[in-house]
C-alpha cells in the first residue's frame, strides 16, 4: 500500500501513532505532578523494563501533558556520556530560564542561579560540569564542594523559586540505569529533603529492570519519593488497538486473523508491533491486510530487527561477551541461573562473574533475582541463535 501514508514507527524513542494501552498510568502520572504543584502529599514515577516496551515514548508524553499543564519540565539526555552533576546543572538552569521568562526574575529564580554558580566547588570532581555564572554565588550556599550537601541547597533554591511561581519542576530522566550509584543516591536524597519540605520539585525517571537493585538509604527514601511501575509489552486487546486504529485512520482496514498473527509472533512487544505494522503496510498490496501479507511481512520485519534494534546492541560487545550471551541462549529467553550460564560455558561461575558485570553494565543483561541473569532485551535469545549458530 502507499508507503506515503505507512503510519508506523518503529525506532528508539518514536512517537507510535497510538500509543496503546497506557492511558490509566498516564492519568496515573498527571495526578501527582499536579498534587506536587500544589504542594501536596504524592509520589512521582519510575518506569522500569525491557528495551523496546517504550518507556521513552510514556516520558515524552508525560512531559508534553505536564508542560500543557503549565509545569515546567526539563528532560536530562543519555546519563550514559555525562556526570549527573554536569546534565543537573545544565538541565536546572535552563528550568530556570523557562520560569523567569514571564516577568522579570523574582528572588526565588536569582537565588536558585547563585546556588547553580555555587556548584563550580565541584568542579575539580566531575571534570565534565560547566557552570554558567549568570549571578555571582552567594557565599555559603551550595559551595561545599560536597555532592550531597551541594545538590540538596540547589534543589531547595530551585524549589523555592518553583514554589514562588505556583508551579513546579519537574525532572526528566532517562536510562537512569546508567547513573553511577553515588550520584543517583545524591540526587534522591536531594529530592527527598526538598520534598520533605513539601517544595515542588520532583524527577520522573525511567530506565531498565536493575534501577530496581539499588540499595541502603538511598532505596528507603526512593521509595517513599517514587511509585515504581513496571512497563511491560501491552495485552492483546491493547496490542490490536496500536496495529488497528493508526490503519483504520487511513482509511485502510486489517483482518482479524492478520492482527492475532501479529500479535502471536511479536509477544505484543511495542517495538515489535511497530516493526511488524510497517513491514505488514509495505507488503500488502490493497487494503485489508490479510494474514498472508502478515506471514510474509514478518519475515522481512525480523531481518530488519536483526540489523537495527538487536545489532547495534551486538556491535558494542566483545568476543568474550558475545559468547556469554550466546551460552545463555542456548538455555533459551530466562532468567536463568549464573552458575547454568558459566556450566554451559565449561566454566567455573566465578570466573564468568566479570563478564557478567560488564554486561551488567552495559544494559545488556539484568538480575531478576539473587544469581539469576536475564536478557534487557526481548526475544534476544533467538537473535542470538540466528546470528552466532554455534557456540564455539
Ligand atoms: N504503547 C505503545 N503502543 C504502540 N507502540 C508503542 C507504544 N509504546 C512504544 N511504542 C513503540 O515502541 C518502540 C519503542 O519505544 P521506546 O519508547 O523507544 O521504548 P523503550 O524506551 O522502552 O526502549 C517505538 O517505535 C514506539 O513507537
Ligand atoms: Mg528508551
Amino acid at each position: 500500500m502507499d508507503p506515503r501514508r505507512n503510519p508506523f514507527s518503529p525506532g528508539a524513542g518514536s512517537p507510535p501513532p497510538e500509543l496503546a494501552g497506557r492511558d490509566a498510568l498516564i492519568e496515573r502520572a498527571a495526578v501527582a505532578l499536579d498534587r506536587i504543584r500544589d504542594r501536596r502529599a504524592a509520589r512521582s514515577i519510575i518506569l522500569y523494563g525491557l528495551r523496546g516496551v517504550g518507556k521513552t515514548v510514556l516520558l515524552g508524553k508525560i512531559r508534553r501533558d505536564a508542560e500543557a499543564r503549565g509545569l515546567v519540565t526539563v528532560a536530562i539526555e543519555s546519563p550514559e556520556e555525562r556526570s549527573l552533576p554536569a546534565l543537573l546543572v545544565s538541565a536546572l538552569r535552563l528550568a530556570l530560564i523557562k520560569l523567569s521568562r514571564t516577568e522579570a526574575a523574582k528572588q526565588g529564580v536569582k537565588r536558585a542561579l547563585r546556588a547553580i554558580a555555587g556548584f563550580a566547588k565541584l568542579k575539580a570532581k566531575f571534570g565534565d560540569l560547566e557552570v554558567a555564572l549568570d549571578l555571582e554565588p552567594e557565599p555559603g550556599l551550595a559551595d561545599s564542594g560536597d555532592l550531597d550537601l551541594d545538590l540538596a541547597e540547589l534543589l531547595g533554591a530551585v524549589g523555592e523559586a518553583a514554589a514562588e511561581r505556583e508551579t513546579a519542576i519537574v525532572l526528566f530522566i532517562d536510562e537512569l540505569q546508567y547513573v553511577p550509584e553515588t550520584q543517583l543516591a545524591a540526587l534522591i536524597g536531594a529530592l527527598h529533603a526538598v520534598n520533605q519540605r513539601q517544595l515542588p520539585v520532583t524527577m520522573v525517571g525511567a530506565g531498565l529492570p536493575q534501577l530496581l537493585g539499588a540499595s541502603g538509604r538511598a532505596k528507603s527514601y526512593a521509595e517513599r519519593l517514587f511509585e515504581f511501575v513496571s512497563i511491560d509489552r501491552l495485552d492483546p486487546d491493547a496490542a490490536a488497538d496500536a496495529l488497528q486504529r493508526p490503519i483504520e485512520r487511513e482509511g485502510a482496514a486489517i483482518e482479524p486473523d492478520a492482527i492475532a498473527e501479529i500479535v502471536a509472533q511479536t509477544l505484543g512487544y511495542p517495538y515489535f508491533l511497530q516493526e511488524w505494522g510497517k513491514h505488514s503496510w509495505a507488503v500488502a498490496d490493497a487494503s485489508p491486510i490479510t494474514l498472508a501479507d502478515v506471514r510474509q511481512a514478518g519475515i522481512e520485519a525480523l531481518a530488519e530487527l536483526d540489523d537495527s534494534f538487536f545489532r547495534v546492541r551486538f556491535d558494542r560487545l566483545t568476543p568474550g561477551e558475545k559468547r556469554y550471551l550466546r551460552a545463555m541462549a542456548d538455555l533459551g529467553p530466562g532468567p536463568h541461573r549464573s552458575g547454568d550460564i558459566a556450566e554451559r560455558l565449561g566454566r567455573k561461575v566465578n570466573t564468568t562473574a566479570p563478564i557478567r558485570n560488564s554486561l551488567i553494565g552495559k544494559g545488556m543483561l539484568y538480575s531478576p533475582a539473587h544469581g539469576d541473569t536475564a536478557f534487557t532485551v526481548p526475544l534476544f535469545d533467538q537473535y542470538m541463535r540466528r546470528t552466532m549458530p554455534n557456540l564455539t
